[in-house]
Formats: C-alpha cells, sequence, structure tokens
C-alpha cells in the first residue's frame, strides 16, 4: 500500500478515489483544472504528468458528446503535435488509462519542467516577447493545418525556459472544436460557437498589458 503525502490523498479523495495499475505511483500534485487534476507521477522509473479526469467531466463528454475524454484529448494532442512547426510547443503524449472501466480515466503525458504562463507573466509584469511571438506562429501554424479552436487560453499554457528563451508549451487538448461531430447534437442547436485561435493568443497579449499595468 503505497503512503501519499496529505495534498496527493486530498486529491484523490476529490475525485471521489483514483484506480491506477501498479506501476504509476502518484508523486504530486502539479495542477488543477475544471476537467482534471494533474499528478507528477511516476512510471516505470519515468516522471510523467498524470491527468486523472474528475467524474462529473468523463460523464458529460460520455452522455453529451458520445466520447472518451482522455481519448479525445490524447488525439487532438496528437495532431498538434504532429505538425513540424508545432512539435516544440506541445506536451508529448503518452498513453490513455481507464478506457476499459477498470481504472480511473487518465491522460499521461510527457511532464513539462515549466511554469504556468499566468503565474511568469504577473510575476514579470509582463508575458516574456518569444511567448507573445511563438503564440502568432502557433496560431498561425495551426491555422495552415486546419487546426481549429484550441483550448489557447493562456491558463492553459506553460512556459519553459529553452537555452535562455521562454516559450510556450500547449498540455491542455479537451476543447471539442465547433466543426467536431461531438458538436453537431441536437441538430446543431447548442452548437458551441467557434473561438478561433488567434482570439485566444490575442489574450496573451492583453493579459501582458494588465499584468504590465499591475
Ligand atoms: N504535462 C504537464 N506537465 C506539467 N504540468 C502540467 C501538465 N499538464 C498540466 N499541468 C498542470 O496542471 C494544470 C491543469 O492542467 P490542464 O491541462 O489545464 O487541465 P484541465 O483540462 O482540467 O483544464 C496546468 O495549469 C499545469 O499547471
Ligand atoms: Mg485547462
Amino acid at each position: 500500500m503505497t503512503e501519499y503525502s496529505t495534498e496527493v490523498a486530498a486529491a484523490i479523495e476529490e475525485l471521489g478515489g483514483v484506480t491506477l495499475p501498479d506501476n504509476i505511483q502518484l508523486l504530486e500534485v502539479v495542477g488543477r483544472g475544471t476537467c482534471s487534476i494533474v499528478f507528477k507521477a511516476q512510471h516505470r522509473g519515468e516522471v510523467v504528468a498524470l491527468k486523472v479526469y474528475r467524474p462529473e467531466t468523463v460523464e458529460k463528454y460520455r452522455k453529451k458528446f458520445d466520447l472518451n475524454i482522455a481519448v479525445f484529448e490524447m488525439s487532438q494532442n496528437r495532431k498538434f503535435r504532429k505538425i513540424p512547426e508545432l512539435t516544440p510547443f506541445s506536451a508529448k503524449p503518452i498513453m490513455v488509462l481507464g478506457h476499459d472501466g477498470k481504472q480511473s480515466v487518465s491522460f499521461m503525458q510527457e511532464f513539462i519542467e515549466g511554469r504556468p504562463l499566468a503565474e511568469v507573466g504577473r510575476e514579470n509584469k509582463g508575458v516574456p516577447v518569444s511567448v507573445l511571438e511563438a503564440g502568432e506562429e502557433i496560431a498561425r501554424a495551426a491555422e495552415q493545418a486546419g487546426l481549429r479552436d484550441l483550448d489557447l487560453d493562456y491558463r492553459n499554457v506553460m512556459v519553459q525556459s529553452n537555452n535562455g528563451r521562454w516559450l510556450p508549451v500547449i498540455h491542455d487538448f479537451n476543447q471539442i472544436p465547433g466543426d467536431h461531430p461531438a458538436n453537431k447534437a441536437f441538430m446543431g442547436l447548442f452548437k458551441k460557437s467557434s473561438r478561433p485561435n488567434y482570439e485566444f493568443v490575442r489574450e496573451w497579449l492583453t493579459f501582458s498589458e494588465e499584468c504590465r499595468a499591475g
């Protein structure tokens, strides 16, 4: 039986319990999102990020969209990462767990050694210019590749220092594009409106200006 820290134990309780294979150990809580709690974990001796979805989110995606959220998010992550210009700006997807119903629905990703963009922006009184430039590049390359409605909200971005330059890394891919078949429920009546990528990236700049203003 693994001994968890108070923080990890509290997160497990918040998720209504977590069931994982023996070769995965939860080490720390690294973030909380609306859909999931993200842990730093160990898998076969390697450090990884494990995103364990909240049961209500798993249910919502299944009922409303007929999707397994972890499978969907991994496929979006893969599509994004497959674009050569976008590869350096994404966490590497590793695997999905729990599609058999025996374990908690989770998505294992490369662990990003970095910091949330929102934190760095506030601390530095602005978003690093290299991150804003990379954001424009991401929006352009994604658009060109036909990847729409990515969840490029600045709160979904981590920044990583790469040879002395801050660069953004996208890790959150659970946004269902407006033109995705799963969004055509109810004869299009409640179809989510599309949100172009460049609009999100423009918000990185707005956020940066807010940080500068203090
Ligand atoms: N691959 C990762 N490596 C390190 N930290 C991560 C990783 N993925 C997510 N996090 C942390 O967890 C937080 C929530 O993750 P996110 O993917 O936005 O979850 P949600 O889909 O629930 O919104 C992030 O803000 C970040 O701090
Ligand atoms: Mg998020």
